[in-house]
């Protein structure tokens, strides 16, 4: 039976295919300042991270690089646990899927699943999308293409184990009807219930035999197991499941919590509890479906000109500015929009101004009037109470937040306390107080509080921001008093003991200018000749390790879906054609737009004479912002292909369609 005072929260484990965004460091952050919370508070935590690494992708990609797949992720690998460290990241153990302890789990759970008859042989037939490794079934494709990514998918027939998914339906639909706080935030509990469970469940694919990077099927070494059965099982093999040292798994499971994002919370609360029915042992306390920090304009945005990459962010501002924007900006449970401006702001008002002048503030007064040593609390008066009261207060309402992982309200709370300090100087005018000999002791007892009351800040603001608050402690002389910083410190105000010495320091946050920084921010985000080069470069090592180089695969960055439904593409018919002034390139044509015409300019001169374009049906971006080119007005332009030798086509319809009929 699993201890009271322990807490087992996991994040979900990444793949190794992308450099990680702030995206991903979202999620991890958040699981940071929880695992931190509640060691702060007592207890025993385990805190796992990892990361996902078999699959056909990774067996491609690898390939494309000349290395193995064992290679190939052992160097994304190394990249992921130095960001977790540059962020402050105190995982307690970092599983790989590739860890011969967790690839024997996998194996011991898929045998004991396949003879007690949960995991049975048959034949597959289905969609599969290889870049999202996501069978489908001919229902779920939309327009026949991949559901959530809208490519190609091919029809495929192999041999294969399937689980027994479907067995449980009924059992997991009791479950989560019964377990309120199963499944969170509500919504999400909804849309499993609604959309899969009780549309009923098909039994699961879970062996694959057209690649070998994944964990092979013991009784049947043609099979590797795949995906969701190795990835989930890393929850369980992370604490010794089936092996010679379960004293881990005896003691931490159930999970506490899985904090994922939103589009695996499926896996999560569907195949995963499935799975551990099966097996006989108890589910997740919780599985938490975040939202998505979206990033305007796709990963690295030129045009919008934000900064994704944290580690460049964390060199500039340190990992605690990044971790509170992180965790204050975004309710945990919706999606939530990063951009540069709303980090700098965030990080002037908040810590520059609220948080790091009131220290500079306190300790300034404290030099100046008391000769830099911390004063007794001599008198107290009525206004005194209110501040310390509030700051009594704040541990159990932060605790109560942070218990439904309401991070941005439990980081309001806190600032609800600095912002109370700060009022309570206002009000206490010290300056005043300072002029008169017979206030001296009152003057004190104001000092001593707001030295108090950082004192309390520190410690609540630890699990969030690791770093800031040994800085707090040093300007306020008290960083090597350990039983200060603990939890239950912040049972009584007043245990700064008087005649601490204050050592002044420099701002904490100091405060930065937005348009200098915005600028700074946008120099760092590689131009589009230097995205080019890098492209060209790639091609190069493709080369020189012999592979066949991939031309199509690498002209230019992936774009999603999203991505290309911005363009607005028409079917536009020339109604008029001229040649631009003073210009041997370009032409100005005109097409109608219900009874306006529009006109476009096309450095297509050299390729054709306007009389031969007057009729024909052309594709048009026709949301493009509108351009002036020699003086004349653009909207929109004309796709045509060409060759980089000078040959030119214009694109054009191969059957007769109305002008203005849309292309996709
Ligand atoms: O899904 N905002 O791995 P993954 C917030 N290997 N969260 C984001 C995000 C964003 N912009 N981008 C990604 C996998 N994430 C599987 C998991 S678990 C047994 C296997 C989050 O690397 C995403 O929501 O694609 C997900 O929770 C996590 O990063 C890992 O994504
Ligand atoms: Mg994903």
């Amino acid at each position: 039976m699993k201890d009271k005072n322990t807490f087992y929260i996991t994040t979900p484990i990444y793949y190794p295919s992308d450099k990680l965004h702030i995206g991903h460091s979202y999620t991890t952050v958040a699981a940071d300042a929880m695992a931190r919370f509640k060691r702060l508070t007592g207890y025993d935590v385990m805190f796992l991270t990892g990361t996902d690494e078999h699959g056909q992708k990774i067996e491609r990609v690898a390939r494309e690089n000349g290395v193995t797949p064992k290679e190939y992720v052992d160097g994304i690998v190394a990249g992921i646990k130095k960001l977790w460290k540059t962020l402050d990241i105190s995982y307690d153990h970092f599983i790989r899927t590739t860890d011969p302890e967790h690839q024997k789990t996998v194996q011991k759970i898929f045998k004991k699943l396949y003879d007690q008859g949960d995991i049975y042989k048959s034949e597959y037939e289905g969609w599969y999308c290889t870049p999202c490794e996501s069978f489908w079934t001919e229902v779920q494709l939309q327009d026949g293409k991949c559901p959530d990514c809208n490519r190609e998918v091919e029809l495929v027939k192999e041999e294969s184990y399937f689980f027994r998914l479907s067995k449980y339906q009924d059992r997991l639909i009791k479950h989560i009807e019964e377990h309120e706080e199963f499944i969170q935030p509500p919504s999400r509990k909804n849309e499993m219930l609604n959309n899969f469970l009780r549309p009923g469940l098909e039994d699961l694919c879970v062996s694959r035999t057209s690649f070998k990077w994944g964990i092979p099927v013991t009784f049947d070494e043609d099979h590797v197991i795949y995906v969701w059965i190795d990835a989930l099982s890393n929850y369980i093999s992370a604490l010794g499941y089936l092996s010679y040292n379960d004293e881990k798994f005896k003691k931490y499971w159930p999970a506490d919590v899985h904090l994922v994002g939103k589009e695996i919370v499926r896996f999560h609360t569907i195949i995963w509890p499935a799975m551990l029915m099966a097996l006989g042992e108890e589910l997740p306390k919780q599985v938490f479906g975040h939202g998505w920090l979206i990033l305007e304009g796709g990963k690295m945005s030129k045009s919008k000109g934000n900064v994704v990459d944290p580690l460049i962010l964390e060199k500039r501002y340190g990992s605690d500015a990044l971790r509170y924007f992180l965790l204050r900006e975004v309710p945990f449970g919706s999606d939530g929009v990063f951009s540069n401006e709303a980090l700098v702001n965030r990080i002037n008002s908040d810590l520059a101004n609220d948080l790091g002048n009131l220290l500079s503030r306190t300790v300034a007064m404290i030099d100046k009037y008391f000769d830099g040593i911390i004063p007794s609390q001599a008198v107290l008066e009525d206004v005194d109470k209110e501040l310390i009261d509030l700051a009594l207060a704040t541990p159990k309402k932060v605790e109560e937040l942070m218990d439904d992982l309401l991070f941005s309200n439990a980081l309001a709370e806190i600032w609800k306390l600095i912002g109370r300090t700060n009022k309570y100087i206002d009000e206490t005018m010290p300056w005043i107080l300072a002029k008169s000999e017979e206030q001296k002791a009152r003057l004190g007892t104001v000092l001593y509080n707001l030295a108090e009351s950082l004192r309390f800040v520190s410690v609540l603001i630890s699990p969030f921001m690791p770093v800031t608050p040994d800085k707090i402690r040093q300007q306020l002389g008290i960083e090597g008093l350990a039983d200060l910083q603990s939890w239950d410190s912040l049972s009584q105000f007043g245990k700064i003991p008087s005649g601490t010495k204050v050592q002044r320091g420099n701002p904490i946050f100091p405060r930065l200018d937005i348009n200098k920084e915005l600028e700074e921010l946008e120099k760092t985000l590689p131009t589009e000749g230097q995205k080019k080069d890098k492209q060209d470069k790639g091609k190069d090592s493709n080369k020189g390790k012999g592979k066949d180089s991939k031309k199509d695969t690498q002209e230019k960055a992936e774009i999603t879906i999203d991505d290309f439904a911005k363009l607005d593409l028409r079917v536009a018919r020339v109604i008029a054609a001229e040649k631009v002034e003073n210009s041997d390139r370009l032409l100005k044509l005109q097409r109608k737009v219900g009874d306006e015409t529009r006109q476009v300019v096309s450095g297509i001169a050299q390729h054709y004479t306007p009389e031969e374009l007057i009729g024909k049906d052309l594709i048009l971006v026709a949301n493009l912002k509108p351009v002036k080119l020699r003086g004349n007005l653009s909207q929109g332009m004309i796709l045509a292909a060409s060759n980089g030798d000078g040959k030119l086509a214009l694109i054009t319809v191969d059957t007769e369609i109305e002008p203005g009929s849309t292309v996709s």
